[in-house]
């Protein structure tokens, strides 16, 4: 199911968590993998060469223009083509408004936002002469329900979902679909170190009571960039157990 032989993907922010369970979820699919990060992505590496497919990696911030347009011309260096992106890089620092600096904000605004527009600006233009592209970007459930010290955060995912959208109309002439994945909590290191309260609370109020697992986003991620994704664009699905309903 979601054959992806002879594809290339490019994930972000593939070192640990949800990245990482997809680049192995989309390596499982056939594609090759070439992944952006700022951290050590040998594990990841490993995960991928166990499939069999082929992998590559350059140390890539995604919020900088300069490391995004290095990265595209290291792909097409590599491989040739992309097919697949998916903007998964994301930072989530639980901060109260009233102690928030502009330079917080600011932060995760380029690391969510920027990034996610700076990566499509380096790859749409591959896609296009392709003439095929999958684009899943990473949102988040919080943006559909209360939750709180996240104000920069749940700012920075609608921004996200509103750059899906409006990606979707311009691209969607080259073939090109764009969706995005809003995860509910899901069970990374950096969750459980920086929130892992969470992990229990908030399953509570879902249907399904128990904390997303990486690998249910990489399955999700998985549909929305196979060819089945050819009429459907601008979307974004909410994987989260059941809480919020759309
Ligand atoms: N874990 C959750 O509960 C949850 C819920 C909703 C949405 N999300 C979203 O899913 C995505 C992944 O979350 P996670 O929990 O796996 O995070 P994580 O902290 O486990 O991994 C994030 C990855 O992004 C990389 N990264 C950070 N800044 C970067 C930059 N500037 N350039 C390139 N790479 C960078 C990190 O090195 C790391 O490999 C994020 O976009 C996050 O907002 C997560």
């Amino acid at each position: 199911m979601n054959n992806k032989g002879g594809k290339v993907a490019v994930v972000t922010g593939a070192a640990k968590g949800i990245g990482q369970a997809i680049v192995r979820r989309l390596a499982e699919d056939g594609a090759d993998i070439a992944i952006a990060d700022i951290a050590d992505t040998s594990e990841t590496q490993a995960l991928v060469r166990k499939t069999g497919r082929r992998v590559v990696f350059k140390h890539c911030n995604t919020s900088s223009e300069e490391n995004t347009k290095a990265f595209a011309e290291f792909v097409m260096k590599e491989y040739g083509r992309c097919d697949i992106l998916v903007n998964n890089a994301g930072i989530y620092p639980f901060v109260t408004f009233d102690d928030m600096t502009f330079d917080q904000w600011r932060q995760v605004m380029s690391v969510n936002l920027d990034g996610t527009f700076l990566m499509c600006k380096a790859i749409v233009p591959i896609m296009r002469k392709q003439k095929y592209g999958r684009i899943a970007n990473l949102a988040s459930a919080q943006c559909f329900y209360v939750a709180s010290n996240s104000l920069h955060y749940i700012a920075s995912k609608m921004g996200v979902i509103g750059l899906t959208r409006a990606l979707a109309t311009e691209v969607a002439d080259d073939n090109i679909t764009v969706n995005a994945l809003a995860p509910g909590i899901t069970n990374t290191g950096t969750v459980r170190k920086d929130a892992g309260e969470y992990l229990t609370s908030l399953p509570e109020l879902q249907a399904i009571h128990r904390p997303g697992d990486p690998k249910d986003m990489a399955n999700i991620v998985s549909f929305l960039t196979s060819d089945d994704v050819a009429f459907m664009t601008g979307q974004t699905l909410v994987n989260d157990g059941g809480w919020a309903r759309l």
